[in-house]
């Protein structure tokens, strides 16, 4: 996931070292190739030996080192990093950065790189907030640094609050964020997330599984690859992508009203909503009353929302999904034909380690022209980015059309 990628890991003193290990062990696992620079303060709390030995290169420290200079001096460190990352940063690294002091070797090669720098700040929460710390923070990430914000909790200084070094799995995902190309600059995105509910009266919906963790972890994407997004999600009780537009709805119709009021404004519509096909012919004002044995409830069609894109005269991008629990790449090339789609995200949602509810899934994507490609098991996140791949691969040639 990693492969390729040079990252200088700086590592300030603090408790939380011993986080940077596993952070360290997380790069290196996924392929990175990690240089990692202490600080003395760091020392103290883990040897240079531990991290020596996971980089697998030796742990740089001194600033004026002969032997690490001429081996690879702190330029040559600045200069080759994809992406700087400290963890932990101390409120004292943070301020030397923010105010232009370079007095060591992580604060020169701060200094010195071009690389994006993101910085996993760990203190104690009354340093957190002191507005001295909070002036430096904002300082720098309004000059484009990036943060991956302390966690709250049990401090080990005794305080309880923010200040605790966020988990060593939140900086990796956000070094793979910072990471991805922001191939989709320039572009919006709408993807359509979730169930649909359709009423039966004010207390009974007809539903389906659809945690619309699929269509989350698509916003989130494709934001992070420099869309603008908008996601039209139907009851899920997930969080909002950060930076993402979230317009909220609840039945079939509701959603298509959604899509069709912002299509215009769209490149590529991702339509990763699980919608109910039918809907009762009648909401009942009152709850119905239970009485005789069985009861027969009238459906009636909603609109295929994706197929009524499709057949729009001029119509951004499209991929749909197609929920199967059998003859998956039958049905799924019909969907692809028939609703006139660019891509499809063929999904068999009868095994229990993809689909609906799980954080895994795999896929078989097929496209218009006749082309198909496999995704083994894997996690959402990663299926999503696999997806947008595709989708930025295939824009320019529809653009020459
Ligand atoms: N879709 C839609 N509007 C509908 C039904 C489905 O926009 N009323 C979209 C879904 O968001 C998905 C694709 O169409 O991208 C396929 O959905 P799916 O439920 O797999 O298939 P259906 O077309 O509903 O067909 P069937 O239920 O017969 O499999």
């Amino acid at each position: 996931m990693l492969k390729d990628t040079r990252i200088v890991l700086g590592v300030t003193g603090g408790i939380a070292v011993y986080k940077a290990v596993e952070l360290l062990r997380l790069l290196t696992k996924a392929g990175a190739c990690v240089h990692v620079i202490m600080t003395r303060a760091a020392q103290e709390f883990v040897t240079p030996l531990t991290f020596q030995t996971l980089s697998s290169h030796p742990v740089h420290s001194e600033l004026f080192n002969l032997i690490a200079e001429q081996e690879i001096g702190h330029i040559s460190l600045a200069d080759r990093a994809n992406l700087f990352v400290i963890a932990p940063a101390t409120a004292n690294v943070i301020g030397k950065i923010a105010n232009g002091i370079a007095d060591d070797l992580l604060t020169t090669t701060a200094m010195a790189t071009k690389a994006p720098v993101l910085i996993a700040p760990a203190m104690n929460v009354n340093m957190y907030t002191n507005p001295i710390y909070r002036e430096n923070e904002e300082k720098l990430r309004r000059l484009g640094y990036l943060f991956v914000p302390p966690e709250k909790g049990a401090l080990a200084c005794g305080w309880e609050g923010e200040g605790k070094l966020a988990a060593p799995e939140t900086i990796f995902e956000a070094i793979a964020a910072a990471l991805r190309p922001r191939d989709l600059a320039g572009q919006t995105v709408m993807v359509t997330a979730g169930p649909t509910r359709e009423e039966i009266d004010p207390v009974r919906f007809i539903s389906n599984h659809s945690s619309g963790r699929m269509g989350y972890a698509i916003a989130g994407a494709a934001r992070q690859r420099g869309a603008r997004v908008i996601l039209v999600s139907g009851p899920t009780g997930l969080a909002v992508p950060a930076g993402v537009e979230r317009v909220c709805v609840e039945s079939a119709r509701d959603m298509q009203a959604a899509v069709m009021r912002h299509v215009k404004e769209c490149s590529v519509v991702i339509k990763a909503a699980a919608v109910a096909d039918y809907r009762p012919a009648e909401r009942k004002g009152d709850k119905i009353k239970k009485q005789a044995a069985e009861m027969t409830l009238t459906l009636v069609k909603n609109p295929d929302i994706l197929a009524e894109l499709g057949h729009l005269k001029k119509h951004p991008f499209l991929v749909g999904f197609a929920a199967e629990t059998s003859c998956l790449e039958e049905y799924a090339a019909r969907k692809l034909a028939e609703k006139k789609l660019d891509m499809i995200v063929a999904n068999d949602v009868s095994s229990c380690d993809a689909g609906f509810n799980v954080d895994t899934n795999r896929a078989l994507l097929l496209f218009k022209d006749g082309s198909r490609q496999d995704c083994p098991l894997m996690s959402k996140d990663e299926l999503a980015n696999r997806i947008l791949d595709e989708v930025v691969s295939r824009l320019p040639a529809r653009r020459n059309h």
